[in-house]
């Protein structure tokens, strides 16, 4: 029996659950929530932190899908998984080679971890302001400049579906004695289907970690960890124990186990028939005036680009993308994933039907109709001011600090992380200094909507920052 049939067989039973959780599976406190199903490891139920029946099983399957030579289900998030990849990869005091452009949750983890960041900076679009995928020379230099670095860690693909060349920048960093880690939490769906780019594991990357909820048929929190056979698996299985929850969902691994299944017995013909709404979607929105779409509307020049991802801007009418976001979700009932001030991103997946997808074309025309080519278009796309490294992030945590007004801040010291969410890429990262360049990018992202968070700010929006008088 698979973990799904056998959750719903011992839910079904008539056994009386003297076990956690506390609802008792009572339909009474449910909701429309899925109490029936929601068990954590009882009796026949295996162990997520040591799987050796109905999880084993589901993991193998896992393993064999990406013919990986482990699989770990996760069902804390990628960010979970990522915090455990980089524990098992890394040493305290290690120096690691990250693309500038990585989620929080790899900051947070490269802090967790006390290792040193040599950031690489991606290429950015000029007409819209995202990144590209990083280039293997730039992570080549990186390894030439830091002999002995232990680690490169790298999103592929990014929230905008840039997919980077993992199978050169792998080859690099063997080379050079290092490893490859991929942040692939958008990128669950990648290599099942023809046309689409491959996974980043099939590509040489030594461990992996993807969100199966952000773009397969799973529920959020649901994630896989899979490493190759270079790797030791103890070391990620003891990383998984520190940074997971030790009282596991039993509704969010039958909904993993679901989605193995799925893709097991159908992908090639989901996949097959995504491509087609695609290529249908890209047919409808060809008749766009104003609106662009790159990579649907237009080629982009680069390694790959995952066109599940729908990146579209109003820039050509001198209108920021929070203006179409607005129109999509009032006059439309469309909800964008991501508003950038230069752009929003629309996620697909094979879930959507042929209607969902045309539904998103026909509003897209109808919104272009309404728009007129502007001579004033929107000034350069807004791009993050490369930044200056005062001290590293453990080092910054330790000293004293004080709020001041943001206005206030230029020169000094951040002791907290800048970043708007979504995408959750830093501004500033802990340890650096903030530049008149930063808080005008600040001040622009603030004019279009877009808010900026930061951990230490106080109730009167002050930042905190290193004191002056700290040595
Ligand atoms: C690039 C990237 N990595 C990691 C994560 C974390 O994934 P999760 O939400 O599954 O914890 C996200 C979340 O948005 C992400 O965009």
């Amino acid at each position: 029996m698979s973990l799904y049939e056998k959750l719903i067989s011992y839910t079904d039973s008539d056994i009386l659950p003297m076990h956690m959780p506390g609802h008792k599976r009572n339909s009474e406190f449910s909701g429309a929530l899925p109490y029936s199903l929601d068990i954590t490891e009882v009796e026949g139920f295996d162990d997520l932190h040591h799987r050796t029946g109905v999880l084993g099983e589901l993991s193998a399957r896992m393993a064999k899908l990406r013919r990986a030579a482990a699989a770990f289900p996760i069902v804390c998030g990628s960010t979970a998984g990522v915090s455990a990849a980089i524990r098992a990869m890394t040493h305290p005091g290690d120096t690691v080679i990250m693309v500038r452009n990585c989620h929080k949750s790899v900051y947070h983890a490269v802090e967790l971890c006390a290792v040193k960041p040599v950031y690489v900076f991606p290429p950015s679009d000029e007409e819209f302001g995202f990144d590209y995928p990083v280039e293997p020379e730039a992570i080549e230099k990186a390894l030439e400049e830091n002999p002995g670095a232990k680690l490169v860690i790298l999103t592929s693909p990014t929230y905008e579906g840039m997919v980077s060349d993992i199978r050169s920048i792998s080859d690099i960093a063997h080379s050079h004695g290092a490893r490859v880690f991929v942040d692939a939490a958008h990128g669950a769906h990648l290599g099942y289907g023809v046309s689409y780019p491959s996974d980043a594991l099939s590509r040489g990357a030594d461990a992996v970690v993807e969100s199966l909820h952000k773009t397969l048929p799973a529920m959020t929190m649901t994630s896989a960890l899979y490493i190759n056979d270079e790797m030791n698996s103890e070391d990620f299985e003891r990383a998984l124990d520190i940074f997971e929850t030790s009282s596991p969902s039993y509704v969010l691994l039958a909904s993993v186990d679901r989605c193995v299944t799925l893709l097991e017995e159908r992908s090639t013909e989901l996949f097959a028939a995504y491509r087609q709404n695609l290529n249908m979607f890209d047919e409808v929105i060809s008749g766009l005036k104003v609106l662009q779409v790159p990579g649907h509307t237009s080629e982009l020049n680069v390694f790959a680009f995952d066109s599940g991802k729908i990146i579209i801007s109003a820039k050509k009418a001198g209108i920021p993308a929070g203006d179409i976001a607005e129109k999509l979700r009032i006059a439309y009932h469309i909800e964008p994933e991501m508003v950038c001030r230069d752009y929003l991103v629309c996620i697909t997946s094979i879930c959507d039907t042929k209607e969902s997808l045309l539904r998103l074309a026909d509003a897209l025309l109808d919104i272009d109709l309404s728009l007129a080519e502007s001579k004033t278009p929107l000034e350069a796309p807004l791009t993050y001011p490369k930044p200056r490294i005062s001290m590293s992030v453990n080092e910054a945590m330790n000293l004293r600090g004080e709020y001041i007004p943001f206005e206030a801040a230029s020169g000094r010291i951040s002791m907290t992380y800048l970043w708007a969410y979504p995408p959750g890429i830093p501004i500033v990262v802990p340890g650096e200094i903030i530049t008149q360049q930063v808080l005008d990018c600040i001040g622009k992202m603030k004019k279009s909507g877009i808010e900026v968070r930061a951990y230490g700010t106080n109730k009167s929006g002050e930042i905190f920052v290193k004191t002056e008088t700290e040595k």
